[in-house]
């Protein structure tokens, strides 16, 4: 079987592995943590770096240091993984949907923009130093507090445009940048147009730490809260006196340990990325009604996972998968599952669900051989023509 995106170990992780059993710092303290920490935020040029045990938990961090509970809304994209979605609902916020824009499958913007025109207006609430003003949804008067745009697939939309869009109605922006390690916009870092961003290191991710997370902020009281949080709010060093409801979300050494091997290896892990994304399309373009995830010219992305659409998508992915290829659907989109089916939906024509119906993902792990590469791409062509 030719996996689809899985962990390449060819670095440090053994030797660093080893120290942590051999001084027995496996748990969640431990000199690695701090240098993964800084490892990540200094690679995206982002101030801090708040380690967690998943991109999950990143994200449900990330919203309570912005101060979103009940009540509030947040906008995200329906094309998502649930995560992005649970974590919201973790915080008993309600998320509003935007649909997908069709060619570079992120948040369609332009709907976005006409949502917050026509469907919100401006309230302030409080007083003096204590006033904030927010949009509010007309439906519902709730505030809408932030915006979450994901980046599918390591790509990253309009960016300069979405942070404007951000300002102009008052939302902070939360990037769920998981998948992005490595993307840029504009030679910026992915997860560092807004007040936080969020990286995941799960097992499919371009590094891996088994299972892990990080937020990374230029906003030091931001920082120092999230850290607070994710080691449950305990406020001394030596009385377990916790000042608030905190959680255990930490990462453990051990994990941060492979987490710095790991960057050690990313900027070539990225170039690996950007070999088999060239490969794949040299072989497969004009193949069939195959049509590649479009990138705008100011991104710079890491190629994580290679996707791309055909109406054949249900046929192929059985095809591939019994040519021991592992091949995968996209995510059914969030206003498709059932727990988030009467969430607001902003869309004209789904297309979230027309990139749903058609995208599939194939193998792009580091690892992959030029053998491998050849194989893949062979059989997907002689799909087509049989
Ligand atoms: C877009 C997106 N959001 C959130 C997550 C959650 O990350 P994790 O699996 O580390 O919790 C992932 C990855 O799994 C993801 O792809």
């Amino acid at each position: 079987m030719i996996p689809l995106s899985i962990p390449h170990l060819a670095g440090n992780e053994w030797k660093y592995l080893k120290e942590c059993l051999d001084t027995g710092w496996i748990s969640s303290v431990g000199s690695y943590v701090e240098k993964f920490e800084k490892s990540v935020a200094q690679f995206a040029d982002a101030k801090y770096g708040v380690a967690c045990m998943n991109g999950t938990a990143a994200l449900h961090i990330a919203q309570i240091v912005l101060d979103i509970h009940r009540d509030d809304h947040i906008i995200v994209p329906n094309l998502t993984f649930v995560a992005t979605l649970n974590a919201i609902k973790y915080t008993n916020a309600s998320p509003i949907l935007i649909d997908a824009n069709p060619t570079n499958w992120q948040m369609d913007l332009d709907l976005l923009e006409e949502f917050l025109t026509n469907a919100t207006y401006e309230a302030t609430n409080g007083f003096g130093e204590d006033a904030v003003t927010y949009r509010h949804l007309l439906t519902t008067h709730r505030p809408i507090k932030a915006i979450m745009p994901v980046h599918v697939l390591g790509n990253i939309g309009n960016m300069e445009r979405l942070s404007g869009i951000a300002n102009r109605f008052h939302l902070k922006i939360i990037e769920d940048s998981t998948e992005a390690l490595g993307s840029y916009y504009k030679n910026k870092h992915s997860g560092t147009f807004g007040q936080l961003g969020t990286f995941s290191f799960n097992g499919n991710k371009i590094i891996s730490t088994g299972g892990g997370g990080i937020i990374v902020t230029d906003d030091q009281e931001l920082a120092i809260r999230a850290k607070h949080l994710t080691t449950t709010a305990k406020a001394s060093s030596l009385e377990y006196f916790h000042d608030e409801v905190g959680y255990n979300y930490r990462l453990v050494n051990v994990l941060a340990a492979i987490g710095v091997a790991q960057m050690e290896q990313l900027p070539d892990f990225i170039e690996k990325k950007k070999y088999i994304d060239a490969f794949y399309k040299r072989e497969l373009s004009g193949i069939g009604d195959i049509r590649f995830q479009e990138v705008n010219k100011e991104v710079n992305p890491n190629c994580w996972l290679f996707t791309f659409r055909t109406q054949r998508m249900r046929e192929l992915l059985t095809h591939l998968n019994k040519a021991q290829i592992q091949s995968r659907p996209f995510w059914v989109p969030m206003n498709r599952l059932p727990m988030y089916s009467k969430e607001l939906y902003i869309s004209n024509q789904d297309q979230s669900n027309l990139v749903y119906e058609s995208a599939i993902s194939i193998p792009s792990s580091v690892g992959l051989t030029e053998e491998q590469l050849h194989e893949v791409s062979s059989s997907i062509k002689s799909f087509y023509t049989k």
